[in-house]
């Protein structure tokens, strides 16, 4: 069964871009969306970008390499629905990021 993992500190987290964790051997990105912290796959499903090296815009990551936009709480690509990131649940207790991977 999965359980939530310790990722980082709160604070840690940039405004304007992400950051990378690794949890289970995964690549997991931690964004601040408005409130809330969301995680999502670091690997972008085109051609294998950073995705927390991506700028945010109206809740959505903007991969560095081309551009592509993703939902940061559902995944979902804003150009192609049919075409997903896998994305993590996250708790937030006493200013610690918890992800369930
Ligand atoms: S690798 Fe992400 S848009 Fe191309």
């Amino acid at each position: 069964m999965s359980e939530f993992i310790r990722a980082a500190s709160a604070d840690e987290i940039p405004e304007d871009t992400g950051k990378l964790v690794e949890i289970d051997g995964q690549e997991i990105a931690l964004f601040k969306s408005g409130a809330e912290i969301c995680a999502i796959h670091n690997i972008c499903p085109h051609a294998g970008g950073p995705l927390s090296e991506g700028g945010l815009r109206e809740g959505r990551v903007i991969c560095p390499w081309h551009g592509w936009e993703f939902d940061l709480k559902s995944g979902v690509s804003a150009f192609n629905p049919a075409i997903k990131v896998p994305v993590f649940k996250v708790k937030v207790e006493n200013g610690s990021v918890f992800v369930r991977v």
